[in-house]
């Protein structure tokens, strides 16, 4: 795929003894959001650990835009802007909100162009502003998710990975993160690929996904293909309960006539 702007071939990747990905090879476009989707332990923060060098992957090869990234050390994968917004936030709890957003910022000396993404980003999430001063650590799960989200957006980034930003979220509040989520792709061009447990909502806002299943892909296709297939409907989406439940309602219906 010409248009990849981040390529795994055939990576592997375990802690010990336990493999925790086998063989995955998958691209990402440039300017799209895609998504893994899987059950837990298939391994999907595994992937997004070892694309940003947290884990190195014991086979196969890893490109982001040209550079080959595989077992880099994350310093170096950071300045070719790619972020990582890891499972369970991992914001720091005693910084305030602000010089949290300011260490995403870091490794930027373009001091005019961080004062801008600083605007851009209080203007995605409004309450950071109110609460910039308060430690971080007082954050609510999803003020700390918008903070997390945010933080990555200060390194100016060409390629997020997020990692579960719906988990422990209201629906309210996942749906709002996502929309988010979505307007970041389309107003900054930052491609993203994220992963989730939250199938629904992944398939809505994603372009292309991945089905992971014991450290395998076993599907691949456009989302708007992958939501009409019956075994996504059936074990990702939870519909064959309401697919009966719906025959039922029919049914009943043709009797009363
Ligand atoms: N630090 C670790 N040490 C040992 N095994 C691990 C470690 N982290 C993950 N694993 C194992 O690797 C496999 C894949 O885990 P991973 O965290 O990638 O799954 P996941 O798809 O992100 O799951 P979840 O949806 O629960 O976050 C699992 O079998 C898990 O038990
Ligand atoms: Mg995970």
């Amino acid at each position: 795929m010409s248009d990849a702007i981040l390529t795994l071939s055939n990576v592997e990747s375990a802690y010990g003894p336990v493999k925790a990905i086998r063989g995955v090879s998958l691209q990402v476009r440039k300017g799209e959001i895609a998504t893994v989707l899987g059950a837990n332990g298939a391994g999907k923060s595994t992937i997004l650990k070892t694309v940003s060098g947290i884990l190195d992957p014991r086979k196969g090869r890893i490109a982001f835009d040209g550079h080959d990234i595989t077992a880099r050390d994350p310093a170096h994968i950071v300045r070719l802007r790619l972020c990582h917004v890891p499972e369970g936030r991992e914001v720091f709890p005693l910084l305030s909100v602000h010089d949290n957003l300011m260490m995403g910022a870091y490794t930027r000396a373009d001091r005019d162009g961080v004062a801008r993404d600083l605007e851009t980003v209080l203007g995605y999430f409004p309450i950071l502003k109110e609460r910039a001063r308060q430690p971080a650590g007082l954050l609510s799960g999803g003020q700390q998710q918008m903070l997390a989200i945010s933080r990555a957006l200060m390194a100016d980034p060409r390629l997020i990975l997020l990692d579960e930003p719906s988990l422990g979220l209201s629906p309210k509040l996942t749906k709002e993160i996502f929309e988010i989520v979505v307007r970041i792709n389309r107003e900054r061009g930052t491609t993203i690929l994220l992963v989730e447990q939250n199938a629904q909502m992944a398939l809505n806002a994603a372009d292309h996904g991945y089905v992971l299943e014991n450290g395998r892909i076993v599907m691949e296709d456009r989302c708007e293909v992958l939501r009409e297939k019956d075994d996504i409907k059936e074990f990702y989406l939870g519909m064959k309960q309401a697919g009966v439940r719906a025959e039922r309602r029919w049914k009943t219906k043709k009797n009363w006539r």
